[in-house]
């Protein structure tokens, strides 16, 4: 895909390799500015001449995926469209994405578009629509695919390449193994409280600030005393720091070794970084939910990872850099798994855990940039170990750091708070705290159900 990329951005003669271009599209992708933080009705011509984020709506046309629906409800132009998914490719000015922002927002949805890093705006339509058939919008349907693949191929009676790989690493267990359901059970509340108030106690977790570089360390450090401290542990693990090219912020890695490491991976994650996009808003981003409670979630699983029976595969955990610029930190980590040929049974991304917005124990389960089978493999995991209701819903663009797994073809999961829209409308403000309405069972039940992820996934040792 990689190859495919670049040989298709020098056969259409896109500028995409001026760093500064580029940056300057990561830096103005975010999208949820105006949307998910402004209680005013703001006009369009005054958000967009007078607002603080015309960094993040540029005037200039730019080229964006985003749900058809909202083209259609503003009148605005369809360039195409990939008819499972509705997701439609069009190229909107400043104003008209606000536009598109705010009508997400009176649905309950965030930003409602996703900006194409891959597309300059001087691309022409022709390129444009080339490039969603050939690269976005297979990969919106491609989850689908490979199950009805997987599928067809076990009915044939031969197993598919990744079972094949497998043999002999148990692929799906069908009955509780007590051992998981007992480390579960050890999921501690108090635990990730404590986490998501050392998180959100700094003032911010911005990508760009330099500062934010100390609080990973001082996490790295704290988690590192934490597991110390623990008595036992047959699983040997390490922490690396991830430098970027794309953000100053390291995102952090936790690898525990399993039996065959080195062979199959099973990787968790969730974005560590934080954002203040509020209306005239100022650089408090507390992010307690958006994403301190993944980033809690995280922590804990790696406490009883650390104290879990010996592993199969290997389990690695990130805490990325740079989620709310762009996805960052994971493009440049699955980039290079990818090119490492890095063999991954599994990605699950932890992504705001906190607020219960569709009820208590249900979670919204992301459909597109995911994999369909591993979705199902999460809903068997929950079946066993959780008992929660699981909601399919979409974001309709790449709305967190599994996308950028699935991008680079490997297998993605998704499971968070609640349907899209029923998410916490204070994200990205300086109302993103612990509250009344913090629901920190909700958030530990994300904590369970990851770590039976990472154990059912990477497979115990027999007893
Ligand atoms: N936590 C959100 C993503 C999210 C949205 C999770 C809805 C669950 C439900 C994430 O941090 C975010 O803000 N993403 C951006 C897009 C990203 C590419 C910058 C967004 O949704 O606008
Ligand atoms: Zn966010």
């Amino acid at each position: 895909m990689t190859n495919f990329r670049s040989s298709f951005r020098s056969s259409l003669k896109l500028d995409f390799t001026t760093p500064s271009l580029r940056n300057r599209l990561r830096q103005n992708l975010c999208i949820c500015t105006l949307i998910c933080t402004t209680t005013l009705s703001i006009s369009n011509a005054l958000a967009h001449v007078t607002s603080p984020h015309a960094e993040v709506f540029p005037s200039e046309a730019h080229w964006v995926l985003v749900d058809s629906q909202l083209l259609q409800q503003l009148k605005l132009e369809v360039v195409a469209i990939e008819p499972q998914s509705r997701v439609a490719l069009a190229k909107l000015k400043g104003a008209d994405r606000v536009r598109v922002a705010e009508a997400a927002h009176d649905r309950g949805a965030c930003g409602g578009h996703e900006q194409i890093q891959d597309l300059s705006p001087q691309a022409t339509s022709r390129e444009a629509v080339k490039w969603a058939k050939e690269i976005a919008f297979p990969q919106l349907v491609a989850g689908h695919r490979r199950s009805l693949e997987t599928s067809a191929r076990t009915s044939a009676g031969q197993a598919s390449p990744d079972e094949a790989k497998n043999v002999g690493l148990p692929r799906t267990p069908l009955a509780v193994d007590p051992r998981i359901e007992s480390l579960t059970r050890q999921v501690s509340e108090q635990n990730i409280e404590e986490q998501i108030r050392f998180l959100s106690g700094f003032s911010n977790r911005q990508h760009k600030n330099t500062a934010t570089e100390q609080v990973v360390i001082q996490f790295r450090d704290r988690l590192i005393a934490q597991l110390k401290a623990l008595s036992s542990g047959v699983n040997p693990w390490s922490f690396d720091l991830i430098r970027h090219q794309s953000t100053p912020m390291p995102s952090l890695r936790l690898k525990f070794e399993g039996q065959t490491t080195g062979q199959d991976v099973v990787i968790l994650g969730g974005h560590f970084d934080s954002i203040n996009q509020s209306w005239m808003g100022g650089q408090k981003a507390p992010g307690a939910d958006d994403n301190a409670s993944g980033s809690a979630n995280l922590a804990e699983i790696a406490r009883l990872i650390a104290q879990a029976p010996r592993l199969q595969r290997d389990v690695e955990i990130y805490w990325y850099a740079g989620e709310e610029g762009g996805l960052l930190g994971s493009a440049e980590i699955a980039k290079a798994a990818q090119s490492a040929k890095k063999s991954v049974r599994g990605v699950l991304q932890l992504d705001m855990s906190l607020h219960p917005g569709s009820g208590r124990f249900k979670i919204g389960s992301m459909t597109d940039f995911t994999d369909a089978t591993l979705r199902d493999d999460l809903k068997r995991i929950n079946t066993l170990y959780i008992g929660a209701e699981i909601i399919d819903d979409q974001c309709g663009y790449g709305c967190s750091d599994h996308a950028s797994w699935h991008r680079h073809g490997f297998p993605a999961v998704m499971p968070t708070e609640a349907k899209k829209r029923d998410m916490n409308k204070n994200i990205h403000t300086e109302r993103d705290v612990l509250s009344a309405s913090s629901d920190l069972s909700h958030s530990a039940m994300f904590a369970k159900l990851g770590l039976a992820f990472a154990l059912d996934l990477s497979g115990l040792e027999r007893p």
